[in-house]
Parts: C-alpha cells; sequence; structure tokens
C-alpha cells in the first residue's frame, strides 16, 4: 500500500479539474478490493448503492437499506489509505431534507464515509444546501438516475431531446449553486456532459457520458468482466490484463489519459 501518497479530498478533486488532470473513480464494497484500488492508483471509490445488483444479485438497487450503505462503507473506508471514500444515499433515504440529514450523518459517523451521493437535480437544492451548510458534502448524481428505474420505465439515454437536455443542464447548474461539490452525470449524450463540463467549476464525473468529463467511474464488476451484463459504455479491462490488479492500474492510466472512454462507449 502507498502509505505515503497524499490523501485526496474534495479539495484534491477541484485542483484536478483545475489542472485538467483527469479523476479515475471505481465503485468498491469491500476491504480486499478497497486496498488494492487505492494501491492500483484509483482516486475515488465509490460505495455505489449497485451493490444490490452485484453482490445481493438484485434487480435494481432499490432495495438497498442504510444499514446496508453503512456496512459497506465502514469496511471500505477501513482499507482505504489514499482514495476519497464516497458512499451513495439508498433509495428513499433522502425524500425529505430532515430525512436527508439524518441518514447522511448516519453514513458519515457510523459508516466513516467521507461525502454522500444523492440521485436528483433541482429538486435536491435545498436538501443540498442544508447538508452543506452543516458540514456534509455531497455529491449529486444526475443524468439517468437508477433509483428512479420504475418510474422511468427502464435505463435509457438521456438528454436526446432539448428538453430533457436543457433540465439536465438546469440540473448541474442548480446543484452547484446549492453547494454540491462533486456531480456523477450518468448515460447522456457525449455532447450534453462536455457542455456542462466546460460551464460548472465543480468536477463532473462521467459514466455512459463521452470522454469530455473530468472523471471517470464505472461499476468495478463491470470493468473486471464479471458483472454477468454486456454495456457499452463499459470495458473489460481483464482483456489483456495478467491480474486483477493490473486491470485496474489500466483503467486508472486509461482515465488520465483520456483514453478510456473511446468514441464507442459513449452516446450522440
Ligand atoms: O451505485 C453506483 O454504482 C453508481 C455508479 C453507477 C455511479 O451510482
Amino acid at each position: 500500500m502507498n502509505k505515503k501518497a497524499r490523501k485526496v479530498s474534495v479539495t484534491t478533486l477541484r485542483e484536478m479539474k483545475k489542472s485538467g488532470e483527469n479523476i479515475a473513480m471505481l465503485t468498491s464494497y469491500d476491504a480486499t478490493f478497497s486496498a488494492l484500488l487505492d494501491d492500483a492508483g484509483i482516486d475515488v471509490q465509490l460505495i455505489g448503492d449497485s451493490l444490490g445488483m452485484v453482490i445481493h444479485g438484485q434487480e435494481s438497487t432499490v432495495s438497498v437499506t442504510m444499514e446496508n450503505m453503512i456496512y459497506h462503507t465502514q469496511i471500505v473506508r477501513h482499507a482505504a489509505t489514499r482514495s476519497l471514500v464516497i458512499a451513495d444515499m439508498p433509495f428513499m433515504s433522502y425524500a425529505t431534507p430532515e430525512q436527508a440529514m439524518i441518514n447522511a450523518a448516519r453514513l458519515m459517523s457510523e459508516g466513516n464515509a467521507e461525502v454522500v451521493k444523492m440521485e436528483g437535480g433541482e429538486w435536491l437544492a435545498e436538501t443540498i444546501a442544508l447538508l452543506s451548510s452543516r458540514g456534509i458534502p455531497v455529491c449529486a448524481h444526475i443524468g439517468l438516475l437508477p433509483q428512479s428505474v420504475h418510474k422511468l420505465g427502464g435505463y435509457r439515454v438521456h438528454g436526446r431531446d432539448k428538453a430533457s437536455a436543457e433540465q439536465i443542464l438546469k440540473d448541474a447548474k442548480v446543484v452547484e449553486a446549492a453547494g454540491a461539490e462533486m456531480m456523477v452525470i450518468e448515460l447522456v449524450t457525449r455532447e450534453l456532459a462536455a457542455q456542462i463540463s466546460k460551464q460548472i467549476s465543480i468536477p463532473v464525473i462521467g459514466i455512459g457520458a463521452g470522454a469530455d468529463c473530468d472523471g471517470q467511474v464505472l461499476v468495478l464488476h463491470d470493468m473486471l468482466g464479471i458483472g454477468g451484463r454486456y454495456m457499452k459504455m463499459c470495458k473489460d479491462f481483464m482483456q489483456g490484463s495478467s491480474s486483477i490488479k493490473n486491470a485496474i492500474e489500466t483503467y486508472v492510466a486509461e482515465v488520465k489519459t483520456g483514453t478510456f472512454p473511446a468514441d464507442q462507449h459513449g452516446f450522440d
């Protein structure tokens, strides 16, 4: 483990955005992978509620509980020495600002998370402002919102029509103004993600959003080719790698150099 490397914080991520260094982020759910990701040079580990799918074998993230998130956050954070650790707020744990504050505080004090992530744009402004004013750093998640899959009727690319693109751009501006430290933007057109990353001063991390974001995130099991699902936005980094660590190092290198995502992983 690289004990000497400087701990990554939200300030580091802002500096990286300013200097043009791409941010490499992956999801992480346990201590063994947490140490490996740290060692391989991952900047940010996300305890994603995707654990409902890749760890619990469910069809969506909707069944994930606060207890699940606290448990996995604790064990990931325990083994992470360099990377910033972000934890997802699970479905319905932030339906009101007060509920969000209580649950975000639990993720930080019991789970030891450094940042909490919530899915939503404009409607989350009051919640983000409240949490931020109480010292809780927030990562907003805009574009495709997996927790709303049943309302959306499936997983599809967002921002393809004018109204949807304008709403997502507005969401990005509103969450930044409300005090979010960073955002994840999922499954939107390359053009829209590039426009948002340019117009917003906080780091924008893309997944299925093209190469012009300030950083990239993937679900760990998908980029290791063990997620059991094919997705155009993903790449199997185990292909041609000699070990899991080597695959993760290759992911870091390709994100840093802008080689991943390539055109074939994005959407118009
Ligand atoms: O839960 C998760 O893994 C996520 C990523 C898709 C960004 O939110």
